[in-house]
């Protein structure tokens, strides 16, 4: 299979590269913001007593707020930072559920294990439907009026501002390192970490479960059973900038492909998982992806995949350079597991830097 390669001939410096590829995948796929937020302010809302988790963990809800030219945006994100010394290394997660902990989210083993976790339910920020005049389209109301709809962002473009939000947050709260911000999310909100870490440098690491296409998934050579850019635009159309629909069936005329969101996160880390059984993600494309992105972190001279010669059985981990990659056995879900993959990437790299 032919990619379209992530260098280009005549050698750049590596930022300005990746801020072409960036730029390209907001041109054709994702969409971009059409401007930022005036200002910012960020207050805590409420906070659970000092026995919480046993007095293990600070457990606080707190609301980002953003001004705009034609007024305001609030969103809550629900943070929980584990007591005692030091700076910890933390997530903000892009959450399917307001609740915590939740089904796909193991509050108190993260926090065991050394990790600050900033919840953002994607719901808060604009609802997962197509525009319209509706309240809880949240944030979307300032980032499309006025804007033609074919210039408008899809939703998973104002889903990653808010993990950047949330960032700016954590940025300002005792106990995390900020050094040590990683993004993560499952499915289209795994595609969401994966942009975010793209779009936002200062994370230093991005994880994605199971994100399949438009995320870790490449979208040429796909498996037969796999969501193609056909599917995905009839369903989800907008998730996505409006012209990308055009490339249904035209997977071989893009001139890029998602290698190119993997590799707009180099020389930082980034991590995909796959659940073996989920044929619609493509759990061998995600692996094919993270091996054609790994051409960005060697041109810089690092290690990028630790590409095995032929696929091993899951469960594995494929841990060796910047970019991770793990496969568990079992269908689309975010598991206890998959979280435990994440943290020991995490873990690992947060050892050194790339
Ligand atoms: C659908 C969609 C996928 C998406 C998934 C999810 O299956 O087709 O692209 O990843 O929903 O978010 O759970």
């Amino acid at each position: 299979m032919l990619l379209p390669r992530l260098i280009t001939e005549s050698p750049k410096d590596w930022e300005t590269r990746r801020k072409e590829l960036v730029k390209t995948l907001l041109d054709e796929e994702y969409g971009a913001l059409p401007f930022r937020e005036k200002s910012l302010a960020f207050g805590k809302i409420s906070e659970e007593p000092s026995r919480y988790m046993g007095g293990s963990a600070s457990r606080t809800d707190h609301l980002v707020r953003a001004v705009f030219d034609g007024g305001e945006f609030s969103f809550p994100v629900r943070a929980v930072i584990p007591n005692g010394e030091g700076l910890h290394p933390f997530f903000i997660f892009l959450n399917f559920y307001p609740e915590i902990p939740n089904l796909y989210y193991p509050a108190e083993e993260l926090s065991d294990l050394g990790f600050g976790v900033l919840s953002v339910y994607y719901k808060d920020v604009t609802c997962d439907r197509a525009f319209d005049s509706s309240p809880d389209q949240g944030a979307a109301r300032f980032f499309y009026d006025g804007v033609p709809e074919d210039e408008r962002c899809g939703k998973l473009t104002i889903w990653a501002w808010a993990a950047s939000r949330a960032l700016d947050l954590a940025l300002t709260l005792p106990g995390l390192d900020p050094g040590r911000a990683a993004v993560i999310g499952h499915s289209r909100l795994g595609k969401t970490a994966l942009l975010a870490a793209a779009l936002d440098t200062r994370f230093f690491a991005a994880f994605s479960n199971d994100s399949g296409c438009s995320g870790a998934a490449l979208h040429r050579g796909k498996g037969d059973k796999a969501e193609s850019i056909e599917a995905i635009t009839r369903t989800f159309p907008y998730w996505f900038k409006k012209n990308f629909a055009s490339y249904a069936g035209r997977e071989e005329e893009l001139i890029f492909d998602q290698h190119w969101l993997l590799g707009a996160i180099c020389p930082r880390f980034v991590c995909v998982g796959s659940a073996a059984g989920d044929l619609w993600a493509d759990p061998d494309s995600e692996l094919n992806c993270c091996r054609a992105a790994s051409e960005a972190w060697e041109s810089l001279g690092l290690e990028g995949f630790d590409a095995p010669e032929s696929v091993p059985e899951a469960p594995f981990r494929l841990f060796g350079g910047g970019i991770g990659y793990y496969r568990r056995p079992g269908k689309h879900f975010f598991r206890r597991r998959d979280w435990l993959d994440a943290a020991a990437f995490m873990l690992e790299k947060s050892s050194r830097k790339n």
